[in-house]
């Protein structure tokens, strides 16, 4: 299955994405994980990503398009599925994918919105953990770690990732209202839009979306 994962930040995109990767036999693109590992390693593109990541802003279009033009063109188990999580997040980065897709013969099979309330989207950015190892994503209420600071699937270090702040999470959020949200319309006009209520619990959503997935299959 091809699917693109749209909600505003914090909705679960991430987790719903790990864990169901496994399940649908699908590769999962984080557009927002590749940037931090660049932003890590201090590559150029890395540099040039900072301040937009930092600011909570977004990093221009044709830098990210080139980043999942390369990744769905370059890597194999593409062919098989995916999952993009955080692309697209502009309509004109859905235009270009949509370009990107034809010409691989490879459209999208279902967008998948993950609608979240105001208050939850609050509570789980506040409350977001990382592990610096593997990426595993915890949260200190609904989803702790087993030991205080380590992750229970690679021993890694847990951090609290640098736009998870009051200041920076007001203007990603401004960012998906303005950006983001009109792609919503784009996918309901392919008739590809469904829709799943993320303020649920992690169970509850995930057979939310596993049902949604085998009936576009
Ligand atoms: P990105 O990393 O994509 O951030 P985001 O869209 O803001 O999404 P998040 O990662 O914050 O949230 P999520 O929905 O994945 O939630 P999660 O599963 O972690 O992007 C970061 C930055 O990179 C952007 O601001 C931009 O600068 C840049 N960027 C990336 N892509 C770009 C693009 N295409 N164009 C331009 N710039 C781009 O869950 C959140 C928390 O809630 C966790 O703690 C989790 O444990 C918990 N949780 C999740 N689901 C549940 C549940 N059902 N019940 C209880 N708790 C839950």
């Amino acid at each position: 299955m091809r699917i693109v994962l749209l909600g505003p930040p914090g909705a679960g995109k991430g987790t719903l994405a790990g864990v169901l990767k496994d399940t649908l036999g699908v590769l999962h693109v984080s557009t927002g994980d590749i940037l931090r590992e660049e932003l890590k390693a201090n590559t150029p593109l890395g540099q040039e990503a900072k301040k937009f990541i930092e600011s909570g802003g977004l990093v221009p279009d044709e830098v990210v398009t080139k980043l999942i033009k390369n990744k769905l063109t370059n890597d194999s188990r593409a062919k098989d599925g995916f999952m993009l999580d955080g692309y697209p997040r502009t309509v004109n980065q859905a235009k270009d994918l949509d370009n990107i897709l034809d010409k691989l013969g490879m459209p999208i099979d279902c967008a998948l919105y993950m609608e979240a309330t105001l208050g939850t989207i609050l509570a789980r950015l506040t409350g977001r953990r990382v592990c610096r190892g593997c990426g595993k994503i915890y949260h200190i209420v609904n989803m702790p770690s087993k030991k205080d600071g380590v992750c229970d699937s690679c021993g890694g270090e847990i951090y609290q990732r640098a736009d998870d702040n009051e200041e920076t999470i007001k203007n990603r959020m401004k960012v998906y209202t303005d950006s983001t949200a009109p792609i919503i319309s784009f996918y309901e006009g392919q008739n590809k839009l469904k829709k799943v209520n993320a303020d649920k619990d992690s169970q509850e959503v995930k057979e939310d979306a596993l049902n949604i997935f085998n009936g576009s299959r």
